[in-house]
């Protein structure tokens, strides 16, 4: 024993040593050498939109796997690609990208439920009523598909207008009503309650017309229980960025939104670098900002050819703009606020039992009802809810509960409910939907 002693000594000095060597080099102790540990240490993510297509070669997944703690599918989850046909529904792809998220160990951004862009041909040629039945229809079933592995969905993409007008886009969906955005919102929120539900667009980087047309969107939502979460700002920048661009964002921010950066990429030029570092320290200074997104890894394998918008070059080695977001990230910011649940109008709770309330979104043959059951001054351990559907009207779907004719109970994960405790659950129908109150029956 007494022969190791100055041994075990002389180690403990000599691991001193080295320790404080390595302290040396390494510089600040918590400085990461990959985007998304670096992000992760302000409690943001780092992702990187990504196509199954290239999931085979090497290099870009070596890439993904090191750097990203989160992915967006460039195509796959998009509706010309999971409904190709009205109501056949292809996961092959979407699911792979999923499986890649999850197998890596990062979140899966779904983009997007709705869109005027690549629909399928079939959508395209609908209209009025029946588009908006489809379309309410697609949300619901790809938001059941990926229900509880999906950390935030782009619901509504691009659906207000560029220049002046700070109004919506015209678009076959547009034209089935104003309303078409949170008809989906609410869809999206029955059927997956766990997802954050956010907006989507461009040319949103800055306080402009179109940046505050969607923040008036926002703020009515907001005050009206709209089901909304966070609103995605594309950022597919040119060689500036607007002085404003992080005020906007606090301005969502401040509406009780997170924000993300969903799509950057960034035109290369002499400015590549420090308009990308501009944009990682923005995001960093908005506690709510909760992570960004670049729209791919590889220049090459950008959908802006030729402009080499992205932060690994073709042979996947870093550029100059992937070492500045790095030391922004390291840099540090305000930390984002722990999950806040999802919103929504949560009412009193009253005596005991159970009540239920529901809100409709109808259109001409049909409608999506989602009903919240809120627990009285004792715990349940089950529900069942009745509506009275008016005659002609028939459940076509129902999601978060089990149905029988026009009776509702719980699903598995649901029943337990702590006094004055909320859940919801929906149904789409035919014909028109309950026009009284359910009832509600603890058990
Ligand atoms: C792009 C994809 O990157 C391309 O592969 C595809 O051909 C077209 O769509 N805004 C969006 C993204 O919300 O879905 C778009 O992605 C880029 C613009």
């Amino acid at each position: 024993m007494n022969g190791n002693a100055p041994r075990t000594v002389l180690g403990a000095l000599l691991a001193g040593a080295v320790a404080a060597a390595v302290g040396m080099l390494a510089g600040p102790a918590d400085a990461a050498t990959t985007l998304g540990a670096s992000a992760a240490q302000t409690g943001r993510y780092f992702g990187a939109a990504i196509a199954a297509g290239r999931l085979g070669d090497a290099t870009y997944t070596r890439i993904l796997s090191t750097e990203f703690n989160s992915v967006t599918p460039e195509n796959e989850m998009k509706w010309d690609a999971t409904e190709p046909s009205q109501g056949r529904f292809t996961y092959t792809n979407g699911d792979r990208i999923l499986n890649q998220g999850l197998a890596q160990g990062a979140k899966v951004r779904g983009h997007a439920l709705l869109w005027h862009q690549q629909q399928p041909s079939w959508a395209q040629s609908l209209s009025g009523s029946a588009l908006r039945s489809a379309a309410i229809n697609h949300v619901t079933q790809v938001a059941t598909h990926y229900r509880g592995q999906i950390y935030a969905w782009d619901v509504v993409n691009e659906a207000f207008a560029d220049g002046g007008s700070g109004g919506r886009r015209d678009s076959n969906l547009q034209r089935t009503g104003n309303d078409w955005i949170e008809a989906a919102f609410r869809a999206a929120r029955a059927a997956d309650p766990a997802a954050k539900l956010c907006y989507n667009d461009y040319n949103t980087d800055g306080i402009n017309a179109k940046s505050t047309g969607i923040y008036t969107m926002v703020r009515d939502f907001k005050s009206r229980g709209v089901p909304i979460d966070c609103v995605g700002f594309q950022s597919h920048l040119g060689t500036s960025i607007s002085g404003d661009y992080q005020a906007n964002l606090q301005r969502f921010a401040d509406l009780g939104v997170d924000v993300q950066i969903t799509e950057l990429d960034v035109a290369q030029g002499g400015n590549q670098a420090n308009v990308y570092a501009a944009v990682t320290r923005a995001c960093l200074a908005v506690s709510r900002c909760t992570g960004i997104t670049v729209w791919g890894i590889r220049d090459s394998d950008s959908w802006r050819t030729g402009e080499n918008p992205l932060l690994f070059d073709n042979s996947g080695t870093k550029k100059a703009a992937y070492t500045s977001v790095l030391n922004a990230l390291n840099a540090g910011g305000s930390t984002p606020p722990s999950d806040p649940p999802p919103s929504s109008t949560t009412p009193p709770p009253s005596g005991a039992g159970c009540t239920a309330t529901v809100s409709l979104n109808s259109w001409t043959g049909g409608y999506v009802a989602t009903v919240r059951v809120t627990a009285g001054s004792s715990a349940l351990t089950g529900w069942t809810v009745t509506v009275a559907l008016p005659s002609g009207s028939a459940v076509t779907s129902t999601w978060s509960a089990t149905n029988s004719g026009n009776t509702f109970r719980n699903a598995d994960y649901n029943g337990q409910l702590a006094a004055g405790a909320s859940t919801e659950f929906g149904f789409q129908g035919t014909g028109t939907g309950p026009a009284a109150a359910p009832t509600c029956q603890a058990g």
